[in-house]
C-alpha cells in the first residue's frame, strides 16, 4: 500500500452511516469494495459497499482526466479507498432504496489497495443465488453477502446479549476441554489419537455434560460457555457435525427456578436484537400429551390438526388391519386435513409410498368426506354408525380427508406427526410469521432400545429422576436390565426425569435437566443402562468419585445457537447461520477437510488406514 493510502485509513470513515448531516465540505475517506459500477461518459458511479453499507462515488472528468482514467480501470470487487467531497444528490437523483441514498462522494483521490478476479459467484443482493455448493467453495465471497452479512451480524449480536444477561446474572465462563473423554449425549465421537500415548485416543466433546456438573463440586455456582460441541451423526438441515450451545449450569435450583430464569434469557434475546415478542410465562406441555396430540416431543404448536385417538373406535368397524394392530399391542389414529379431499389419488398414492418407505407403516388408510358421505379405501369396512362417530370424533366436513394409520406406537407417531407438518405446508395451514414456544416436560428418564430391548437414556445418563421416583430406581437399580421381570421393567419405563426441552415453531432449540447429585442413584442409573460397575468407574470414576466430596443439587440445560438464529432470521438451514458449514456429507468445500493424510503422520500416530481409495 502506498505510503499516502496508508495515512489516509487513519481518516476512513464507515460509509453506510452517511447522510446529509454530514455534508461539510470537509474531504472525507472511505474504503471498501467495488460493487456496482456505471460508466456515463465523462462520468463513472460506483457503488462502493463494505461492511455498514453502500455509498455512491463519483468520478467526474471535471474534478480530475486522470483519475476518471484510474476510476475505468476499476472491476468489480476490487478493493479501493478513495477520499473525496460529501455532496447532497439532487432531488431526482435520491436512491430511497439506499441508507445513504441522499448523499454521493465527490472523489479526489482514488487508491486501488487490492485487485479482484472475476466473481465465480454473484454478489449482488438483486440476483439470483448460485447453488450452495459453490457458494460454500467461494465463502470468502459469499461471506459478502447482504444475508450473509446479516446472519453473522445478528450471530454476533444475540451472542452478546446473552453473555450481558449471564454476567449481569451472576455467571462465570469457564472454558472446559476440547480433548476429552468421550461424553455420551448419544451420538457417535469424533476420535483424537494421542501421539504420546500410543493407541489411546480423545474424544471431541458431543457437551460439556460432565465438566459442567464437575464445576458445580467445585463450587462455581453459576457457569455458561458458549461451547463448541462435536457429534458424528447423520447431516440434516438443522444438524451440523460441529455445532454452538448457550452451554448453562447452576447449583442450588430447582427445575422451576431454572426454567423461569431460561425463559427471561432467551425470550429477552429475542426481543431484543430480532425484535419477536414471545410473551412469558410460555406454556408447558408434558410428553405424553406431546406425543398423543402431535406425535412428537417438538411439537409445532402454530397450527392445531392433532392427532385423534380412534382406538375405541375401531371396535364399530370390522377392518382387520386396524382390529390386529391393536390387538398385537398397537395402537390406532387419525388425522383431519381440513381441504384434504382436493389430494388426487396419485397424491395419497405418493404419500403411501413414503410413509411405508420413511416410517415403515404398513399403509395409508384414508376417507375424504363428501356432501354425500364417505369416500374411502375402506368404506365398505365401515358400518354407518361407525362413519357417523367417525365424522363427530374428527369433527369433519365436506372437503376434509382422514388418515389413519394402525401399527405399533412409534410408526403410528412418526408417521402422523410428519404426515401432520407435509399437510400443514402443502395446505398452508402454519403462519409462518408466527412464533410460539413451549417447554416439553415430564420425559420419561429411560425408552427402550428397538434393537436391544434394553433401557436408553431419553436425555443423557446424568439426568435425575423426579423426587417420587428416586425409590423405584434405587430398588430396580439393583439389578442389570436383563433380569428385570417383564412388570418391572414397565415400572422402569415408567419413572420420569426432571427434565425439559424449549420448542420454538416445532425445532427443538434447548433442553436440560436437575441432575443426580448423589453416587448411588448416579450407579444405579448406569447400571439400568446395562453400564457394569466396573466399566462406569472406567468411563466416568472421575464423576462418580466427584459426586462423593460434597455435590451442590444442582441442574442446567444447553441452547442450540444455530438453530435459534435460523428460526429468528427465517432461514432454511442452520448452514446459512453459520459462517464456515459442512455439506450434508460433513465436508468443508473451502478447505477440501476431510482430507487424506501422509503415512508418515499416520505412523507417527500408531495408525494405518484400511479405507479403500477413492
Ligand atoms: P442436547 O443434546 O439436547 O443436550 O443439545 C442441546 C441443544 O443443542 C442443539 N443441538 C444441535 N444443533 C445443531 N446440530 C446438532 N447436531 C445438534 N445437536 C444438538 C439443539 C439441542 O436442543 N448436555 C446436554 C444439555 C444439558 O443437559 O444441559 C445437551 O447437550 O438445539
Ligand atoms: P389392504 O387391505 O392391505 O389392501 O389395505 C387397505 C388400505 O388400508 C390401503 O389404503 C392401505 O394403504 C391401508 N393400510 C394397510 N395397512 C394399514 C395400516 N397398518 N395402517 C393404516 N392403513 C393401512
Amino acid at each position: 500500500m502506498k505510503q499516502g493510502a496508508a495515512a489516509a485509513l487513519f481518516h476512513r470513515v464507515e460509509c453506510g452511516n452517511l447522510s446529509v448531516k454530514d455534508v461539510t465540505g470537509q474531504p472525507i475517506t472511505v474504503a471498501g469494495w467495488v460493487y456496482r459500477y456505471r460508466n456515463q461518459g465523462g462520468v463513472i458511479f460506483v457503488d462502493l459497499r463494505e461492511r455498514s453499507g453502500v455509498l455512491q462515488i463519483v468520478f467526474d472528468l471535471a474534478v480530475d482526466k486522470m483519475l476518471l482514467e484510474q476510476a475505468d480501470s476499476l472491476r468489480s470487487e476490487d478493493v479501493i479507498l478513495v477520499t473525496g467531497i460529501l455532496r447532497a444528490r439532487a432531488k431526482e437523483a435520491v436512491n430511497p432504496k439506499l441508507s445513504t441514498g441522499e448523499v454521493e462522494l465527490l472523489a479526489q483521490e482514488l487508491s486501488i489497495l487490492s485487485k479482484a478476479k472475476p466473481s465465480p459467484i454473484p454478489l449482488d443482493e438483486h440476483d439470483d443465488e448460485a447453488s450452495e455448493d459453490l457458494r460454500l467453495k467461494y465463502r470468502f465471497l459469499d461471506l459478502r453477502r447482504a444475508p450473509m452479512q446479516q446472519a453473522l451480524a445478528a450471530r454476533h449480536r444475540f451472542i452478546s446479549n446473552i453473555r450481558n444477561f449471564l454476567d449481569k446474572n451472576g455467571f462465570w465462563e469457564v472454558e472446559t476441554p476440547i480433548l476429552n473423554k468421550s461424553t455420551p449425549e448419544g451420538a457417535r465421537d469424533f476420535l483424537v489419537p494421542s501421539r504420546l500415548n500410543p493407541g489411546a485416543f480423545y474424544a471431541l466433546p458431543q457437551s460439556p455434560q460432565i465438566f459442567k456438573q464437575i464445576l458445580m463440586i467445585g463450587q462455581v455456582e453459576r457457569y455458561y460457555q458458549i461451547a463448541r460441541c462435536f457429534r458424528d451423526e447423520d447431516l440434516r438441515k438443522d444438524r451440523q457435525p460441529e455445532f454452538t450451545q448457550i452451554d448453562i449450569e447452576m447449583s442450588f435450583i430447582s427445575q422451576p427456578m431454572i426454567m423461569e430464569l431460561m425463559e427471561k434469557m432467551i425470550l429477552g434475546a429475542l426481543r431484543d436484537v430480532f425484535s419477536l415478542d414471545i410473551p412469558n410465562n410460555i406454556p408447558r406441555m408434558t410428553y405424553h400429551d406431546a406425543m398423543e396430540n402431535y406425535g412428537n416431543d417438538k411439537p409445532d404448536i402454530r397450527f392445531g390438526m392433532k392427532l385423534i385417538e380412534l382406538g375405541d373406535w375401531a371396535q364399530m368397524t370390522e377392518f382387520q388391519v386396524f382390529k390386529k394392530a391393536l390387538a398385537s399391542g398397537g395402537r390406532l389414529k387419525g388425522l383431519c386435513v381440513p381441504g384434504g379431499a382436493a389430494l388426487s389419488r396419485k397424491d395419497i398414492e405418493d404419500l403411501t409410498a413414503w410413509v411405508m418407505q420413511d416410517f415403515k407403516a404398513k399403509g395409508l388408510a384414508w376417507a375424504k368426506i363428501s356432501e354425500s358421505g364417505l369416500e374411502s379405501v375402506v368404506a365398505k369396512f365401515l358400518p354407518e354408525v361407525a362413519q357417523q362417530e367417525l365424522i363427530k370424533r374428527c369433527h369433519a366436513k365436506a372437503g376434509d380427508i382422514i388418515f389413519f394409520a394402525g401399527d405399533t406406537a412409534d410408526i403410528v407417531f412418526a408417521t402422523l406427526s410428519a404426515l401432520r407438518l407435509k399437510m400443514g405446508e402443502r395446505f398452508n395451514l402454519i403462519p409462518q410469521d408466527q412464533y410460539r414456544a413451549l417447554w416439553v416436560v415430564d420425559f420419561p428418564l429411560f425408552e427402550r432400545d428397538k434393537d436391544s430391548g434394553l433401557p436408553t437414556s431419553l436425555h443423557h445418563p446424568f439426568t435425575s429422576p423426579v423426587p417420587e421416583d428416586i425409590e423405584t430406581v434405587l430398588t430396580l437399580g439393583a439389578k442389570s436390565p436383563q433380569e428385570l421381570t417383564a412388570e418391572e421393567m414397565q415400572r422402569l419405563l415408567a419413572v420420569k426425569s426432571n427434565a425439559y426441552d424449549f420448542v420454538l415453531n416445532g425445532v427443538e432449540i434447548g433442553g436440560g435437566s436437575i441432575r443426580i447429585h448423589e453416587t448411588k442413584l448416579q450407579s444405579a442409573v448406569f447400571r439400568l443402562l446395562n453400564i457394569s460397575d466396573a466399566e462406569a468407574q472406567s468411563r466416568f470414576g472421575f464423576l462418580l468419585s466427584a459426586l462423593q466430596y460434597g455435590a451442590p443439587p444442582h441442574g442446567g440445560i444447553a441452547f442450540g445457537v444455530d438453530r435459534i438464529l435460523m428460526l429468528a432470521l427465517k432461514r432454511f438451514s442452520i448452514r446459512d447461520v453459520m459462517a464456515f458449514p459442512k455439506t450434508q456429507k460433513g465436508q468443508c468445500l473451502m478447505s477440501d477437510a476431510p482430507s487424506t493424510v501422509d503415512e508418515l503422520q499416520l505412523r507417527e500416530l500408531y495408525l494405518k488406514s484400511v479405507a479403500r481409495k477413492t
